[in-house]
């Protein structure tokens, strides 16, 4: 039987250190971290993932600035909004959630993010920062992968690590850490030709392709190791009059690929609560530089 790789555990044992670090500054910082997620428009997704981040944010002492602005918001009034976090002195960290109406330049609003209050770690100075090997906030997704495999005793140097999905939000940032790390790394997209084969090859597998459970037992290699960034819905099988509770999936069959590989993460369970657990170390690591403490997170930020 594989090794299940558990977020939620890990997530988990991370909150506490944080509000362990968070209880050590709080009264020299005189104020507790902050973090302003900005959400715009109606994606449901979205609104699941936006709660989940400020209920995290309560659990652990941290204190949260979000705004939610209709999909008609002018890009100028969304970029006022960011300054303003900018220049709040309470405010350590920044999100734009992610998918942005159609019509929003994604681009524009993360780069009027202070670099230094990026939560998320998606601004090109810090992207440059990552591809550079210079300490900065870690995008959240690919750093909480990072800590789920060294903490689960699993070393990558060496390996041969295939990423399934070239996105800023993951696979990017992914494959530059998985390098960083002394991984040899391949990227595969929409565009890669006979993926089979390469993910065949894979020691180390990442999907992050957003494609419902594309990734089955014929795609991976015995005692591979699994990681599934996708989260889907799966259409509910039942009467109308018992409405069911959705089921997720992820972008590998989790039943088909388990009993083949040494580990994998399920989904839910694994890869979610990381970025969320995640996003909580890079606010309280901005919080800790902002307010002169002492810094104890750097063995999180890869
Ligand atoms: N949408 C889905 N995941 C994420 C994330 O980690 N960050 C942002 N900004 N948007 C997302």
């Amino acid at each position: 039987m594989s090794l299940k790789l558990d977020g939620r555990k890990l997530a988990k044992e991370l909150e506490d250190r944080l509000q362990f670090e968070i209880a050590s500054g709080l009264s020299k910082a005189g104020r507790p971290p902050g973090l302003a997620v900005i959400r715009v428009g109606e994606d449901p997704a979205s609104g699941v993932y936006v709660s989940n981040k400020e209920k995290a944010c309560a659990r652990i002492g941290v204190a949260s600035f979000g705004t939610h602005l209709p999909s008609t918001t002018p890009l100028p009034e969304v970029i006022q909004k960011i300054q303003a976090l900018n220049a709040n002195e309470k405010v350590d960290g920044i999100l734009v959630q992610l998918p942005l109406p159609a019509g929003i330049d994604s681009t524009s609003l993360l780069m009027s993010i202070d670099p230094e209050k990026d939560a998320d770690g998606l601004h090109t100075l810090n992207l440059g920062k990552l591809l550079k090997g210079e300490s900065g906030p870690r995008s959240c997704t690919p750093a909480g992968i990072m800590a789920l495999l060294s903490t689960n005793g699993i070393s990558v140097e060496g390996k041969r690590a295939v990423v399934v999905g070239r996105s800023i939000l993951v696979g990017q940032p992914m494959a530059l850490m998985l390098q960083s790390a002394n991984a040899t790394v391949t990227v595969a997209h929409s565009k890669t030709k006979d993926l089979i084969d390469l993910t065949r090859q894979a020691e180390l597998l990442v999907v992050a392709a957003g494609r419902p459970q594309i990734i089955g037992r014929d795609h991976v290699r015995s005692n591979a190791v699994v990681i599934d960034v996708g989260i889907h819905r799966l259409p509910c099988v039942g009467l109308e009059e018992q409405p069911q509770k959705p089921k997720l999936c992820g972008d590998v069959c989790f039943n088909e690929v388990a009993s083949k590989v040494a580990a994998i993460t399920p989904v839910p369970g694994g890869v979610g609560p990381m970025t969320v657990a995640m996003l909580l170390v890079n606010t309280v690591s901005r919080w800790q530089q902002h307010c002169g403490l002492s810094f104890n997170l750097g063995d999180l930020l890869p």
